[in-house]
């Protein structure tokens, strides 16, 4: 009699045998690939430098170089869902704060969140540094009461006769350039953007619209400050050969254990631009035997990946960009919009973001959302708290392991690190943001 060890064995390696594999969805693509991803997308392949998360000069360029240059996202169009709906947002990269507010026109607008008068942060509710939202006419200054209108024009001054020459018309509030794409807000602080929001986007992410992103309003929120450099966040959600070693636990050992033994392979790597993707085939507890799965994912009917019955989404056809190498049967799409952004999609019909807000070299803000179809009953629900509380614990693990690597790579004991084929997302990241550097410095005229 097969021992458990060989059963769960040849449940994985039955499993693993109707999974895509590398070369197949490789010899699948438009322009065939062989060899490795890291090859294919033109990388080196030497060991490469954490210089960029350890050096504080680094981490001065990259916020001119890369965050003012670039689209961040900082929200959901849900968030502004009336006129004078607002919500303010910390930009510590870049020492400001913002208010990104609905106008009478129904337009999205963002704008420096100080005032005209004497500078004084106009929206903030209980704490000055805390983030704050709410639904409004106007914004008022706490100060002096200088008014402003939902589009930042300035429409009230406090004893105006006292002024000299003051020219209302010019001292609306300080705009910042905002877009929406698919209902994510972005905001962009450069004097004029280098693209538009959809250019900068590209083909690969473009080929998302569709995707019913609007739908997901069940939303779960958790933001943690971690001290690693935001750079290193990125990395642990674009590779995820680490998931049955670092979240071994998290799986059932059915799944686990082989995972552990056989290695991991993602089967779909894609770099667009500045931009990219990891897809992964599916693991599906729910095909394993019933006394081999984790005993809460079964009354819960969810875990790791999320709810098991997976919703309706409403849609004729899955966008293109959904699974974009043609994984079997697919799991989940991890896009990375450069440079602090995750989205990723799963198989299940849900939907998560990350964006990582750096506030140094060495620490930044996580954010997370967990984006639901609302739960019809409450099975439903349970099951979508249930992917919550899965998220949390990985990205505790998560988290906790890159405060660990940030705190030995400022040892600065070791300079050179070999990555391997799994990673090559990892190493186009650092080529990356090591060309938006090349070239501001460039056009800068710094050497
Ligand atoms: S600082 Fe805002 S009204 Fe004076
Ligand atoms: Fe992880």
């Amino acid at each position: 009699m097969a021992s458990s060890g060989t059963i769960q064995l040849i449940y994985l390696q039955d499993c693993q045998s109707r999974q895509s594999s590398r070369k197949e969805v490789m010899a699948r693509l438009p322009k065939p690939a062989e060899g490795s991803w890291t090859e294919h997308y033109g990388l080196g392949t030497a060991p490469v430098s954490y210089e960029g998360t350890t050096s504080p000069e680094y981490y001065e360029v990259e916020r001119e170089a890369v965050f003012r240059r670039s689209w961040l996202h900082v929200g959901r169009v849900e968030q502004v869902d009336r006129t004078g709906a607002y919500f303010t947002k910390e930009i510590a990269v870049l020492g400001t704060s913002i208010v990104v507010v609905r106008d009478a026109d129904g337009k999205v607008r963002a704008f420096h969140n100080i005032c005209r008068h004497r500078g004084n942060k106009l929206v903030w509710t209980d704490f000055p540094s805390e983030e704050t939202a709410g639904v409004c006419r106007q914004f008022t200054c706490k100060y002096h009461a200088w008014r402003y209108n939902l589009d930042g024009s300035l429409n009230f001054v406090q004893q105006e006769g006292e002024f000299f020459d003051l020219d209302k018309g010019a001292f609306g509030l300080v705009p910042v350039h905002c877009d929406v794409w698919q209902g994510f807000i972005f905001v962009n602080f450069a004097d004029e953007p280098e693209q538009p929001l959809h250019e900068y986007l590209g083909p690969m992410l473009g080929a998302l619209d569709g995707y019913p992103f609007e739908r997901m309003t069940e939303r779960r929120v958790y933001r943690t400050e971690i001290k690693a450099n935001w750079k290193l966040f990125v990395d642990a959600a674009q590779e995820f050969y680490h998931a049955p070693v670092l979240h071994l636990k998290q799986n059932p050992p059915a799944l686990a254990l082989p995972m552990q033994d056989n290695g991991f392979e993602a089967p779909y790597y894609q770099i667009d631009g500045p931009h990219r993707v990891v897809s992964t085939n599916g693991i599906r507890a729910w095909d394993l035997p019933e006394d081999k799965r984790k005993r809460m994912d079964t009354i819960t009917r969810s875990g790791l990946f999320g709810a098991w019955d997976a919703p309706d989404l409403g849609i004729e056809k899955m966008p293109a960009g959904i699974n974009p190498g043609g994984c079997e049967p697919w799991g989940m799409d991890s896009f990375q919009v450069y440079p602090n952004f995750l989205l990723g999609i799963w198989s299940q019909n849900w939907v998560m973001s990350y964006t990582y807000w750096p506030t140094g070299f060495n620490s930044h803000v996580f954010e997370g959302t967990l984006h639901f179809i609302p739960a019809k009953t409450p099975g439903e629900y349970l099951a979508h708290e249930m992917a919550g509380v899965a998220f949390k614990e990985y990205l505790l693990q998560d988290a906790n392991t890159l405060e660990a690597t940030q705190m030995m790579l400022e040892s600065g004991v070791v300079n050179r690190f070999p990555i391997g084929d799994q990673e090559v997302l990892c190493r186009a990241l650092i080529e990356e943001t090591d060309r938006w550097i090349a070239d501001y410095k460039e056009k800068k005229g710094i050497s």
